[in-house]
């Protein structure tokens, strides 16, 4: 392998993750290709185009595609030529047919890289996978590989966060390398030196416990959020307000205040498909007790959808059909476009299933909710999407929403109702301008 310094990096898959990794480390000074098999998105990269919304990729991608350190091919045979690491950054979704992960586009991305790697090559996984699944992977790769066992897998879970990706990979917070391979270790240390000298902790561990890092930290994010939620299922029967309870938790520092947001709860391209592989996994293993509490984890943050309709559903008189609602928000969460297991759009899509006119707005997602979609009606501003509604839910807290004026949005909206799906407005303010106001875990 090439120095350092000069360490020439393939980043394989540019989805949310990829293209994301591929920029930063350009703008960190690395020579890279970024590799996909879809040829839409390599030519929309290749054109400075981000093919999602993730703030400030834009600017990122355009500035280093101008450098020439960037890259982009859908030529495996390149991308071995070229590079001396690569990172493997493809999805890893729920199979359709159960919990457990679909790891074909992992094993697919080793199979096609393999046989083009002639010299010694370090791969490092970074997708969320089952423990278990690099060590069968490593092995693979030395199988198909002309370098044999010169061809070294390594794997390196990522933590990023959708929404503020960029900031995450320039800055993260820990990095993790599971390896017993002294040349993996170097080469996945020169890729993070800066930030490793900045004061980001290194952790070398087993492939195991790498593979395990990722999927028990989301594992606790997801319970973290399921448990204020199931506090607020309780709040709502005995009176209390979840609000008030969370805050007080936050102040004592072995609990904390972050992802302890009572409201619609998880959805998105990772909690929910990581909890049910990692159960699925923990099955296999024959230690699936362990993990049991998983399954309430999940079925608590699916019953706070079924609440938040009957919530809208109570507040216009007990059926939805021939009324208007109005949605705002598709994206799982604020600051993405990403629709994928969205609590917002799962809601709208049940409810217009019930027979209402259902109207969406999402500043960011409206393209990709249209086509997954299609039933639902949209709108390109918010007032457009509030005309003439019986009810109004707020289910994904954009800023835009978090900041709606409540007297401006009355006079478009047939009837002032409604359900703040994640506890993002001011109850008080909204009920002096004469709205009815509901929302989870409160009175
Ligand atoms: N999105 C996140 O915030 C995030 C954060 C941490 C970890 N992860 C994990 O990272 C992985 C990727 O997630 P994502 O959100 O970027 O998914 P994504 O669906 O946005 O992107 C995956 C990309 O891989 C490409 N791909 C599929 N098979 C390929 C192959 N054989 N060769 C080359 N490219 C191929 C797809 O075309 C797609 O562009 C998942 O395991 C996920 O759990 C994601």
């Amino acid at each position: 392998m090439v120095e350092a310094e000069r360490m020439r990096v393939c980043v394989i898959g540019t989805g949310y993750l990829g293209a994301t990794t591929a920029a930063c480390l350009s703008e960190m000074g690395f020579e890279v290709i970024g590799l996909d098999v879809d040829e839409d998105k390599i030519d929309m990269l290749r054109s400075g185009r981000v093919p999602f919304y993730e703030p400030g990729l834009d600017e990122l991608l355009a500035e280093n595609l101008k450098t020439g350190r960037l890259h982009f091919t859908t030529d495996f045979a390149e991308a071995a030529d070229f590079a001396d690491l690569h990172l493997i950054c493809v999805g890893t979704p729920q199979r359709d047919d159960s919990g457990a992960a679909d790891l074909r586009y992992v094993n697919s991305a080793v199979e096609c890289l393999a046989p083009h790697l002639k010299r010694p090559t370090v791969v490092v996984g970074r997708s969320t996978v089952p423990v278990g699944t690099a060590a069968t992977l490593a092995a693979r790769l030395a199988a198909l590989a002309p370098a044999g066992e010169e061809a070294e897998l390594g794997w390196s879970p990522e933590f990023l966060r959708e929404g503020f990706g960029v900031e995450d990979t320039l800055r993260p917070n820990r990095i993790v390398i599971g390896t017993n391979s002294p040349r993996v270790e170097k080469a996945v240390r020169a890729l993070w030196q800066q930030q490793v000298d900045e004061g980001t902790p290194f952790l070398v561990t087993d492939l195991q416990t790498a593979e395990l890092v990722k999927v028990s930290a989301n594992a606790f994010l997801a319970t973290k959020i399921s448990f204020i939620n199931a506090m607020a299922e309780v709040s709502e029967v005995a009176g209390a307000d979840v609000i008030q309870l969370a805050e007080a938790l936050s102040y004592d520092d072995r609990i904390g205040g972050k992802f302890l947001g009572p409201g619609l709860g998880f959805g998105g391209g990772c909690l929910p498909k990581d909890i049910r592989a990692f159960m699925a996994r923990a099955d296999e293993l024959g230690v699936e007790p362990a993990l049991s509490f998983l399954r309430e984890v999940d079925a608590i943050n699916q019953r706070r959808r079924a609440r938040t309709i009957d919530i809208a559903r109570q507040l216009i008189g007990g059926n939805f059909a021939g009324r208007t609602v109005t949605v705002l928000g598709a994206a799982f969460k604020p600051n993405s476009d990403d629709i994928r297991d969205s609590p917002a759009l799962d809601v709208a899509a049940t409810i217009a299933s019930l027979g209402a006119h259902v109207t969406v707005y999402d500043p960011q997602a409206l393209e990709r909710a249209r086509e997954a979609h299609p039933e639902l009606n949209y709108a390109t501003s918010m007032l457009d999407a509030a005309r003439d509604a019986d009810v109004v839910l707020l289910l994904t807290e954009w800023a835009e929403f978090r900041e709606a004026n409540p007297e401006e949005l009355a006079s478009v909206v047939a009837q002032k109702r409604i359900v703040d799906g994640r506890n993002a407005l001011d109850p008080t303010f909204w009920r002096a301008s004469g709205w009815t106001y509901r929302a989870l875990g409160r009175q």
